[in-house]
């Protein structure tokens, strides 16, 4: 089946590894755009991935040896420079342009009767650093697949100034450099493929021709990449900080939410609808296993049985963290989210009034994403987090696999930030591993299981 977890297993473990460069306190390191700024940049698929800020002069730029192509990271200079190694070797973006031309991408393409996937706009927009060539500064492969300046932004403008020994952060993001510092903007580059933007989408027709299902957990999917970088704070120092992993899912999670609300919206403004990718996916795939199954013994708290629930997995975990931080802005929230949750597993609402609800929680979550990033987040909040997280077991399971899912990336990121701190426990850790053999696959997800997994994860908290 398309949609299956096991692969980040032996992932976490990388993840761990690499977040040895553990040991001061965490030191609040971005700034933050206004909320409201955030909530209403309406990009489309252009403004999203081809700035008109520089052009683009293609990986191979970046590859030698003496710049980003070493083969061992180098710890006497300012970045790693073997960056491009890591991500050549080790990084499934580098073959994201061959994934096209597999029997499967071909055969998603042929479903689409696009012609090949490899010269289909509809998938290269996100599987290749697909530029228009009156933005190329030189000739480069579409073949790199999504490489350096998909992340980074165009380089014409820094990759000169870039290579000085005073070159300052601040003054390469005026030239055109993607501000990746900012877990914000950062969580947003990264959505706008694992997610999708304007132009770029994997919608329930690419999912039902082939495609895997899109999930997204920041800090989950950063440690599966890998990293061919060490964090930084805004002015360039390296943050040491073994709690960064909370930051990330904390301001990851508020993005998500908010990028979430703005596809609901584009969904709803135009399109087929309602989109079933918008959905819990399980709620409709599962097989038929009554008389009384779990679902009919709970008896469909919420909505009318056998309507799809709306996929509110990007709320049900995050309200933990915008509780603490903002109770009041979390109530309002709470309120918005629950509304477009209910609107839209009606399966027939009027789009405006889905289109009201979701904005107002995309400016919520915005508001919220900013003072995210000037909280802290240490030991006591990571713990505390992990407890509640984990004792709201009936709720987070009748929510649906997709909040499963969710959850289970979010236990795990919390507590490898809470080992790395030096709260290691094995049974924490094989009670997480045993919430990730209940979410692989999908279509059996039981929630009085996956609630049961859930208390002991709790029990082994102390
Ligand atoms: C330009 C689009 C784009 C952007 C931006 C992007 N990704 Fe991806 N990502 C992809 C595609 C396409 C794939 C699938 C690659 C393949 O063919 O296997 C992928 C795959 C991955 C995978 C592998 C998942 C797996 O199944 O093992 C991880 C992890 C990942 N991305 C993390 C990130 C992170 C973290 C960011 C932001 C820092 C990011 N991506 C930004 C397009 C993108
Ligand atoms: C909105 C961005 C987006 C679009 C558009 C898109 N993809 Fe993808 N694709 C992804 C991401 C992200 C992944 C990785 C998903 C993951 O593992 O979490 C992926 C994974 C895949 C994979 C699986 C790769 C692997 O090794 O497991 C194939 C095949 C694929 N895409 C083909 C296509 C085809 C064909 C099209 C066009 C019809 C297309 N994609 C359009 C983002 C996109
Ligand atoms: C999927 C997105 C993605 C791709 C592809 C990508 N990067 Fe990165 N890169 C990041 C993120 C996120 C960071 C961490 C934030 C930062 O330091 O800017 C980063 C950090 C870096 C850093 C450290 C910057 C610093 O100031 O410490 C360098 C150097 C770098 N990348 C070079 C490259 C090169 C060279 C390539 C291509 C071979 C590449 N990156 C491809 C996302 C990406
Ligand atoms: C409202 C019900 C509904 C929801 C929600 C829904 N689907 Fe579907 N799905 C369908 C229907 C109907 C088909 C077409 C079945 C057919 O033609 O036999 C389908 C087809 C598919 C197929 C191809 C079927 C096959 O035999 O392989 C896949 C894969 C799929 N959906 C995945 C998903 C995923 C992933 C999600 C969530 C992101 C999702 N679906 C959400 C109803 C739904």
């Amino acid at each position: 089946m398309a949609f299956d977890l096991r692969r980040f297993l032996p992932s976490f473990s990388v993840a761990a590894a690499l977040a040895v460069f553990a040991l001061a306190a965490a030191t609040a390191h971005s700034q933050a755009p206004a909320a409201t700024d955030i909530a209403h940049r309406h990009l489309n698929a252009h403004d999203v991935l081809f700035h008109d800020d520089g052009r683009y002069v293609g990986p191979g730029s970046c590859s030698a040896v003496a710049c980003h192509g070493g083969i061992e990271p180098r710890s006497v200079t300012r970045v790693l420079q073997n960056e491009y190694s890591t991500w050549v070797t080790r990084d499934k973006h580098a073959r994201a342009y061959t994934s096209l031309t597999t029997p499967l991408g071909e055969q998603i393409a042929r479903t689409l009767q696009l012609g090949p996937a490899e010269q289909a706009q509809r998938c290269l927009v996100c599987h290749a650093l697909d530029v228009p060539a009156s933005q190329q500064a030189r000739k480069f492969d579409l073949a790199d697949g999504v490489s350096c300046e998909s992340c980074h932004g165009p380089a014409s403008r820094w990759i000169g100034p870039h290579l000085q020994a005073n070159a300052q952060h601040a003054q390469m993001v005026s030239l055109g450099l993607y501000d990746n510092r900012n877990l914000v903007l950062r969580t947003e580059r990264c959505l706008s493929c694992h997610l999708g933007a304007p132009g770029l989408s994997v919608d329930h027709e690419l999912i039902a021709a082939g495609h895997p299902d899109l999930r997204f957990e920041l800090d989950s999917f950063t440690a599966v990449e890998p990293p061919h970088w060490v964090e930084k704070s805004a002015d360039g120092q390296p943050l040491n900080d073994p709690l960064f992993g909370t930051r990330a899912w904390a301001i990851g999670q508020a993005v998500e939410l908010r990028v979430s609300m703005q596809r609901l919206v584009r969904d709803a403004r135009s399109g087929p609808w309602p989109e079933f990718s918008e959905m819990d996916c399980i709620s409709c795939h599962h097989s038929l296993t009554g008389p009384l199954s779990w679902r009919q013994r709970a008896g469909y708290p919420g909505h009318r049985a056998g309507d799809p629930p709306y996929n509110l997995s990007h709320y049900v975990l995050f309200q933990h963290i915008a509780n603490e931080v903002d109770p009041a802005i979390n109530n309002e929230l709470n309120q918005a989210a629950t509304r477009v949750a209910h609107l839209v597993t009606s399966m027939s609402p009027d789009r405006p009034d889905v289109i009201a609800a979701a904005e107002h929680a995309a400016d919520l979550a915005a508001k919220l994403s900013t003072e995210l990033q000037s909280a802290s987040y240490d030991r006591a909040r990571t713990e505390r987090l992990l407890r509640a997280i984990s004792a709201d077991a009936d709720a987070i399971s009748q929510d649906g696999e997709r909040t499963a899912e969710q959850a289970t990336m979010t236990l795990d990121a919390l507590y490898i930030a809470d080992a790395n701190a030096g709260a290691r426990n094995p049974e924490t850790r094989a009670a997480i591993d045993g919430l990730y053999k209940l979410v692989n696959n999908p279509s059996a997800y039981n929630a009085p299981q996956f609630a049961a997994q859930l208390r002991r994860v709790h029990q082994t908290l102390h």
